[in-house]
């Protein structure tokens, strides 16, 4: 059987991975500076993750929603413990995009409205509703064109607030820091804005942490750099290491009902144990610190290259803007000097998204390649 061909794949095969490294049956040895697209939080096989998972399959691995599991709500105390929001209640899925459905269903059965407010160079995911509030009309199918999704540039207000007039907005869904998008932000006023107006008008507050959280942006959700509450908060990626798990956060303000949401997969023992692992890791070893230390590391290394445009993002969220598309230079990073970087939709984009555990060294080498491979490309 063939696979179904949907991914433009570059020639390596990792076997293996650890910490910062990925490598290849030859034992090409790799720095990961793209985490599996911000995916790897703790470091790859970190050993207090790989002892947890292999302790909880020794005992059970799976059941369905039908039965207690307190791993869940131990879970939902360590995501409070560490993200402050102790009153927020947590519903478990196993993917971004799935937890961007259920935000969205969830704001659209508290508000019984229907029509979504996202932005310019938002990605949300590739299903129903979450690839319709995606900015990207290559990806959505006629199927997922029937959502009604009114997209925005950030920090028009005006705007927001005419369609928000309307009274039929269920959810304004916004990234603290864009990540397929290119690392763009709304600026301070407009977040507050946002919140303003989503409980003047009635629609709920989405803030997407699927990439930016767990501790990957310098605080434990980007959002975070605000005072604002969310209606709903979205997590995935960085939540599990490479272990499938989703989640939502929802505002104590939005009552559950039973039968609202539901998932046979989600929150089962092993993915709440892979999570619980990853803030136990996450915890122990200050990596969200780390992020918030490293930013101005990498920033003063990038400032010595000339080419470079402008820098974007935060903590280790990070972007290098150039004044030409990247895709060549990442190929040669990848295969000439052995690093994994990642893309963007602004192709002039380099994006950087190390597991958290990345140590100065892995930064300084990162950038004698970068110049050298400047170089190569400027010949
Ligand atoms: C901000 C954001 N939201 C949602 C998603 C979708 O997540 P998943 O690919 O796990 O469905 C992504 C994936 O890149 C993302 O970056």
């Amino acid at each position: 059987m063939k696979l179904f061909d949907v991914y433009p794949l570059y020639e390596v095969t990792p076997v293996r991975a650890k910490d910062v490294y990925v490598y290849d049956a030859e034992g090409t040895e790799y720095l990961d500076l793209y985490g599996g697209h911000a995916v790897i939080s703790i470091g790859h096989g970190h050993q207090h993750y790989v002892k947890r998972i292999k302790e909880q399959l020794d005992q059970i691995g799976f059941y369905s929603n039908a039965i207690q599991n307190p791993l869940q709500q131990q879970l939902a105390d360590a995501i409070g413990h560490q993200s402050c929001c102790h009153d927020y209640q947590l519903f478990l899925c196993s993917s971004g995009a799935e937890a961007i459905e259920n935000a969205l269903k969830l704001a659209s059965f508290h508000t019984n409205k229907k029509r979504i407010i996202a932005f310019k160079n938002a990605f949300h995911g590739r299903t129903s509703a979450a690839v319709a509030a995606t900015d990207n009309s290559k990806i959505n199918a006629p199927l997922n064109q029937q959502q009604a999704v009114t997209f925005l540039a950030f920090n028009d207000t005006t705007a927001l607030e005419n369609e928000l007039k309307k009274g039929d907005v269920c959810a304004v869904i916004f990234e603290a820091i864009q990540g397929v998008g290119g690392l763009d932000e709304p600026s301070e006023a407009f977040v507050y804005d946002m919140e303003r107006l989503c409980k003047q008008y009635e629609a709920c507050l989405i803030a997407d942490e699927v990439q930016s959280g767990f501790g990957r942006s310098g605080t434990f959700f980007a959002y975070q750099k605000y005072k604002i509450e969310p209606h709903i908060v979205t997590m995935a990626k960085g939540m599990g290491n490479g272990f499938p798990i989703g989640g939502i956060l929802v505002h104590p303000s939005i009552e559950a009902q039973y039968g609202m949401l539901g998932t046979t997969f989600g929150g089962n023992h092993l993915a709440c144990v892979a999570s619980i692992a990853v803030l136990e890791v996450l915890e122990q070893e200050k990596l969200q610190a780390r992020a918030q230390e490293l930013e101005p590391y990498f920033v003063a290394q990038a400032n010595n290259i000339p080419e470079l445009k402008k820098i974007k993002g935060r903590g280790l969220m990070l972007g290098l803007e150039f004044d030409f598309e990247v895709g060549p230079l990442r190929k040669t990073l990848i295969y000439d000097k052995k690093i994994f970087t990642g893309g963007s939709s602004n192709k002039n984009l380099l994006r950087i998204l190390p597991p958290l555990t990345v140590q100065k060294e892995h930064i300084d080498h990162f950038f004698n390649c970068l110049k050298e491979a400047l170089k190569e490309h400027s010949n």
